[in-house]
């Protein structure tokens, strides 16, 4: 699938890298940086983005599919960000949906920018940052008790290139899965790595806010929860909080 990629010393962000080079450039390819001097998360946090601890790249695709097939590809993303780290810890999770985390930390964290219209995404930027071999004390001090890397977990020292190799390798298997099945043909496994289910947790999506259980996952990818007011409730997307 990626014939291309760019790898830079130091950029401000490999979005924005890449979206400027997909211009002349053709789809698909990646952007690495060892440095992102203004890495950024969702919702306009911030990601911290040291040399040499982690991968930070940027997955630029040109799927002829309709807007509302993105909330699938993110949970394909997903999974296969998931088996990657898999392969080298057993309990690994999906926090729904763009998270990976590993003993209730987070170690992972994708964002899903395009181009195009209602009928027809033109381009997919993901942008992916994995904590590989951050230590605790280089993460900003907010963030010490909630995040984590690879390494503090399984407390080995991972190669960079070798999980670059095994993540591209499952980025191209679910991608195409993406293209030719349904979220429901991979269903079960997503539920095995979700860490949402049967624990109160605070979700937001939007002005809303519920403190809820989530019980299942609906063919769509979306999530439902039963909140504390006994309501049901279907999210499309959320933040969750642990
Ligand atoms: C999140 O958890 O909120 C998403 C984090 C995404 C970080 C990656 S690092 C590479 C790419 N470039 C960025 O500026 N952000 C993404």
């Amino acid at each position: 699938l990626f014939q291309k990629g760019f790898i830079y010393e130091s950029l401000t962000s490999t979005q924005d890298e890449a979206e400027k080079l997909a211009l002349n450039e053709s789809i698909p390819f990646i952007v690495l940086s060892e440095v992102q001097t203004d890495g950024r998360g969702r919702f306009r946090r911030n990601w911290s983005s040291l040399p040499d601890t982690g991968l930070w790249m940027s997955v630029v695709l040109k799927p002829d599919i309709a807007l509302h097939k993105l909330t699938t590809f993110n949970l394909f993303i997903a999974l296969a960000l998931a088996e990657t780290m898999h392969h080298y810890y057993e309990d690994v999770n999906i926090k729904w949906p763009n998270d990976i985390f590993i003993n209730d930390k987070k170690l992972s964290g994708f964002l899903t920018e395009i181009k195009g219209s209602q009928d027809q995404i033109n381009q997919i930027i993901c942008g992916i940052g994995i904590n590989l071999n951050t230590e605790v004390n280089q993460f900003p001090e907010a963030l010490q008790q909630t995040a984590t890397s690879l390494s503090v977990e399984t407390g080995q020292y991972i190669d960079r290139y070798q999980f670059f190799k095994l993540l591209i390798c499952n980025i191209e298997k679910y991608y195409n899965k993406f293209m030719h099945s349904e979220f429901k043909d991979v269903k079960s496994d997503y539920e095995r790595y979700a860490l949402m289910f049967d624990r109160t947790l605070k979700y937001t999506e939007g002005n809303n806010i519920v403190y809820g259980k989530a019980t299942s996952m609906n063919e769509d990818g979306t999530l439902n929860v039963t909140g504390e007011d006994g309501k049901t409730y279907r999210f499309i997307s959320a933040d969750i909080e642990l």
